[in-house]
């Protein structure tokens, strides 16, 4: 059943012209400016594709975007959904089982987020080396899709070490501050209050809303992963301030330029 939908969803982009991409890329809230760097072929509305939710966040703009970096064939999904939408989470990650079944061999994710490490500053970016499910659900519950992969997939590396350390030397040659850390998934839409952010200040580096559902959903498919946080407030419990979800876009805004120049290069050396 759910093979049958995404074969529905591949079969109709293969006929809107899109051909075999090798890299998947799923741009967060506020990030969407990497589309600039992509040599476009094909636009396609998330409402026109069968079997995709529909974006509902104003700074999601909701399209499927394929075309070229370079000699990369890539697909990027402009906007992402989330479980605080009200999807359920295998919702927000068909278009990750769409973009496996049109061939794509890694998933470039980014997200902002707020940064839970003292260490990390706003307008910084990290990158994910290992995540913290705290949603309450799972893309992989109810009946397993044997055929998409297995029951129980392993976790023991759900970020591919080789893109990380191709990431990690390219923001070095690039004067980038390019943080390590954990990410925690919560599902939001409020932000944490103070307690919160001190509980997963105990065992997490950042904290946002999304990625982890499509890197399980990815690794569950054996499907390469890399994922970057740019940090759009400090969490702080103890100096705390307020910030809203306009200060957040502003933040990412500045940062993402980072962001862009780090995947673009990465993409080039594909
Ligand atoms: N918490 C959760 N999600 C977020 C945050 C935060 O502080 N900042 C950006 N996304």
């Amino acid at each position: 059943m759910l093979l049958e939908k995404i074969t529905e969803a591949v079969e109709f982009l293969k006929k809107q012209g899109v051909e075999s991409p090798t890299t998947g890329i799923v741009l967060g809230t506020g990030l969407g400016q990497m589309v600039n760097e992509i040599s476009i072929e094909k636009k396609i509305d998330y409402s026109t594709i069968p079997h995709f939710p529909v974006s509902t966040v104003e700074s999601h703009h909701g399209n499927l975007i394929y075309g070229s970096i370079g000699k990369e064939k890539i697909i990027a999904m402009q906007g992402r959904f989330h479980f605080y939408e009200g999807y359920s989470l295998a919702e927000v990650t068909f278009p990750i089982r769409v973009m496996k079944y049109l061939g794509i061999k890694r998933l470039l994710l980014s997200n902002a987020a707020g940064a839970l490490n003292k260490e990390f500053r706003k307008g910084e970016l990290m990158l994910l080396d290992d995540h913290i499910n705290f949603l309450p659900d799972n893309p992989l519950r109810g009946k397993n899709h044997e055929e998409l992969g297995p029951r129980f997939p392993d976790m023991n590396q759900p970020y591919s070490p080789e893109l990380n350390e191709k990431l990690v030397l390219l923001a070095q040659k690039e004067g980038i501050t390019l943080h390590k850390g954990t990410y925690v998934a919560v599902m939001g839409p409020n932000l944490e209050t103070r307690a919160e952010y001190r509980m997963f200040n105990q065992f997490a580096d950042a904290v946002g809303m999304s990625t982890v559902p499509e890197v399980i959903v990815a690794n569950q498919m054996k499907l390469s992963c890399a994922a970057i946080s740019v940090l759009t407030d400090e969490c702080d419990p103890d100096n705390l301030v307020a910030t809203s979800f306009e200060e957040i876009l502003k933040v990412a805004a500045k940062a993402e330029t980072k962001l862009t120049r780090l995947f673009t290069l990465l993409i080039q050396s594909f």
